[in-house]
């Protein structure tokens, strides 16, 4: 939907006219390679997607908050002193989770506003349409009551609302993304120091295909902390031979065959080794695109599928037909599950030529081997959150 036309819908919704209104923009991501890294000091490889969340804001007198969403029917109405003071368990609790957040940074949201949301990201598909809800609220929030706009900031305060408020235990790679993309570019990001370099990623002749396997993430929290704290386990036994380690991911491959025996766990030290070597294949992965080196690139994509799907055990079936469906077709360099795993969205790296092939032959045996029906996005990376330009 245009700006226009989701200006038309916020009169509808509110009254009145937009004159006042300014309209904001964050998108999802996509992460190209470094899957459950980021919780354990590593680097991740994600990027900005071309689609994302609209924000339109505009001040209202009598000092009600008034959210309102195109995607979903729930409405809250709160007073700008009670923000923050009842969870819903809906939507609406990620931006009040920011404005929670700015409150304890000295931005109280002061006044009353109407918010009008739109969302292009499917919801629970693994693309993180919670993080551009988060950073487009914060972004736009502190760029009305007048603070330093720093995109980092942002990605940390908007991880926290969803870490405290929200109640989610995610690590820092989605907010990070959503806050800080740029068009064409992945981001390589240390998520220990949160040092980071934008990475041109130039593809020629090759398209990221998204693939939506509208499997819904069943307990995608749960088993999401399990991982989280088998992890800590193995950090708490390596820490023993290796004193300065403070996190999983800083050890080396050759470290970790040396010292993996002390981890008596066989799951957790599978858990382990997965994020070692994941960490050790987005280095590796980003040495083979600086080097234009796709076909390189498109098999560290399979190997870090494979790592998931064996020694971290995130994947499911869905996920694997799809990623198996996707090798099958000739012009796929690579294909792996993104994000958090358990439902959601592979990544796949495939030929413009064989990109209509892709979405027919993988679509179709995805449905005859699931029943579901899977859902295909070219995109393109595009920016990270900003005020859209001409319409305030
Ligand atoms: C989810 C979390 C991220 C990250 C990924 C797995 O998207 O929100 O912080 O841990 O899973 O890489």
């Amino acid at each position: 939907m245009g700006i226009q036309d989701l200006k038309v819908k916020f009169s509808e919704k509110y009254g009145g006219s937009t004159e006042e209104a300014r309209v904001f923009y964050a998108p999802g991501r996509v992460n190209l390679i470094g899957e459950h890294l980021d919780y354990n000091g590593g680097y991740v490889f994600p990027a900005a997607l071309d689609f994302g969340t609209t924000l339109i804001v505009r001040p209202r007198s009598d000092g009600k908050v008034q959210f309102a969403s195109t995607n979903f029917p729930f409405v809250a109405s709160i007073d700008y002193s009670d923000i923050g003071t009842a969870k819903t368990g809906e939507w609406v609790d990620y931006p009040v989770g920011v404005m929670v957040e700015l409150a304890k940074q000295g931005f109280p949201v002061s006044g009353g506003y109407d918010l009008l949301f739109h969302g292009e990201i499917p919801n629970g598909s693994g693309l993180s349409s919670s993080a551009s809800i988060e950073v487009v609220t914060g972004f736009a929030f502190l760029t009305l009551l007048g603070g330093a706009v720093d995109t980092v900031e942002i990605a940390l305060l908007s991880q926290r609302a969803e870490n405290q408020y929200v109640g989610v235990n995610s690590g820092i790679m989605d907010q990070f993304a959503v806050a800080n993309g740029k068009r064409d570019q992945a981001i390589l990001l240390m998520c220990d120091t949160l040092e980071y370099s934008l990475i041109p990623f130039v593809t020629g002749s090759y398209k990221l295909v998204i693939g939506n396997t509208n499997k819904k993430r069943g307990l995608v929290d749960s088993k999401y902390n399990e991982r989280r704290s088998q992890c800590e386990e193995a950090l708490v036994i390596l820490k023993q031979e290796v004193p300065s380690l403070s996190y999983l991911a800083e050890l080396k491959p050759e470290q970790f065959e040396a010292h993996k025996d002390k981890i008596t766990n066989e799951t957790v030290r599978r858990r382990a080794r997965h994020v070692v070597e994941e960490n050790q294949r987005v280095l590796d992965s980003v040495e083979a695109l600086k080097k234009n080196d796709l076909k390189q690139f498109g098999q560290y994509m399979n190997a870090s599928h494979v790592s998931l799907r064996d020694l971290y055990e995130v994947s499911c079936e869905e996920l694997d037909v799809m990623v198996e469906e996707a090798q099958k077709i000739p012009g796929t360099l690579g294909s792996r599950m993104t994000g958090a795993g358990f439902g959601g969205c592979t990544v796949s790296l495939v030929h413009e030529d064989d990109v209509q092939r892709f979405i027919r032959e993988v679509g179709e045996a995805y449905t005859a081997r699931t029943g579901l029906a899977g859902e295909f996005y070219v995109c393109g990376i595009g920016n990270g959150v900003e005020e859209l330009e001409g319409v305030k």
